[in-house]
């Protein structure tokens, strides 16, 4: 069903979206790589260092008082858009990257994944969510196992009972394909790795920014997203874990805030979440992530999807009535995401010719070369769709295409 939310009032909110490029107001879809940040959190980023910058958790005076207040209440308002069961499992990172990296050196570190286990990722993951597990497996001596895909860009499970076993440790999927835009059934591999009590990491870069996501319904053991995708800075990013199970695992980074005591004889280790927070954070940033979070609640996450769902709707149809246009990723599950290749262009020059246009989508493989090479292709276009872009925007994508394609062909 056909939904847009009222994007006049939304884009008054995004100061950049006013740009002119190359004399033409700027389309920007490019969402999936970043979002832009709207002025409640450029205001709460600016509000933090003209008002409360100071260290946490480590003075009595006052701005350390109130800037520590303001970044728990951060972790408490993120707990609650996660619906997390518990605020001390949301954990600060740099981001998703950062986040996969933490899981992948505390399962080494904690010798829960060894020589002889394997760790099932899909055919679709990002490079953040195959290199840590690769890097994982090499130094442990454990295998990493590929579920494929179909040619529409869904999961193919036709093997999954072999894939999973008793060896299985881990179970490591995007919720969403930042690539192909398919909205995995995550919930399924979920249930099929608890019948083998493996666990579940969720990278969730590309469904927190598009979706209600409840975790204590999706009941992962892991979840990771980024800020940048969500409305907020770089920079800033969640991982989410289950208390039992970070409270067994080992730290990871050493340095200030993470430690109980520490002699020279030995070092205890703080309480969840700061075991894992090393060192000063990224204080505005999760100020700022909080604050983004609250605004796509504002408008509403289900409104945010639906929203989306309209514009990819309107873009696929366009894009499949121009002749040579092959959309890659053509589940009926989809988040606000069209991959496309037109026939004798590359896609390098149909995103730099578009570009100068004014409309700005991504090419080349994504940060997944795996999926690329499992379509036989280098990489694609790629428009990526927002709460503040508008149909009209996707009316001149689709005629910027049409022209790149009359210019190259
Ligand atoms: N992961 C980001 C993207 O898909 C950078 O573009």
């Amino acid at each position: 069903m056909s939904y847009l939310l009222d994007t006049a009032e939304i884009r008054k909110e995004f100061p950049i979206l006013q740009s002119q490029i190359k004399g033409r107001p700027l389309v920007y879809l490019d969402n999936a790589a970043t979002s832009h940040t709207p002025r409640t959190v450029l205001e709460a980023s600016r509000k933090y260092y003209e008002t409360q910058n100071s260290n946490i958790h480590r003075g009595v005076h006052y701005l350390s008082r109130i800037a520590t207040e303001a970044h728990e209440e951060a972790r408490r308002s993120i707990a609650s858009y996660l619906n997390a069961p518990h605020v001390d499992e949301v954990i600060f990172t740099s981001g998703t990257t950062d986040s996969i990296n933490l899981v992948a050196g505390i399962l080494e570190k904690g010798k829960v994944i060894e020589a002889g286990d394997s760790i099932l990722i899909s055919e679709m993951e990002h490079h953040s969510n195959i290199v840590p597990w690769q890097m994982l497996c090499e130094s442990t001596g454990a295998t990493l196992r590929i579920l494929p895909i179909t040619d529409a860009g869904e999961y193919d499970l036709t093997s999954i009972d072999k894939l999973l076993d008793s060896t299985t440790k881990l179970v490591a999927l995007n919720h969403v394909s930042n690539a192909l835009g398919t909205i995995n059934p995550v919930e399924t591999l979920i249930g099929k790795a608890r019948a083998h009590s493996a666990l579940v990491l969720i990278d969730g870069a590309q469904s927190a920014p598009h979706m209600e996501v409840d975790l204590q319904k999706l009941d992962c053991d892991f979840y990771t997203f980024s800020g940048h995708k969500t409305y907020a800075p770089t920079g800033i990013g969640i991982l989410w874990g289950k208390k039992d199970i970070l409270n067994e695992l080992p730290p990871w980074k050493g340095g200030g805030e993470m430690i109980k005591e520490v002699s020279f004889t030995g070092t205890t280790y703080n309480e969840l979440p700061f075991k894992y927070e090393a060192g000063t954070p990224n204080i505005e940033g999760a100020i700022a992530l909080a604050r983004a979070l609250e605004w796509m609640l504002q408008i509403g996450v289900d409104n945010i999807a639906k929203h989306e769902s309209t514009l990819l709707d309107l873009a696929t149809a366009g894009l499949q009535e121009i002749e040579g246009v092959t959309i890659y990723g053509t589940s009926e599950n989809k988040a606000g995401v069209v991959s496309f290749l037109i026939e004798g262009i590359h896609h390098f020059d149909l995103g730099t010719l578009i570009d100068q246009m004014g409309i700005a989508v991504r090419t080349g493989h994504h940060c997944c070369q795996p999926l690329m090479a499992r379509f036989g292709i280098t990489g694609t276009a790629r428009a990526s769709f927002a709460a503040y872009n508008t149909s009209e925007e996707i009316e001149r994508f689709l005629q910027a295409v049409k022209k790149a394609k009359m210019m190259l062909l």
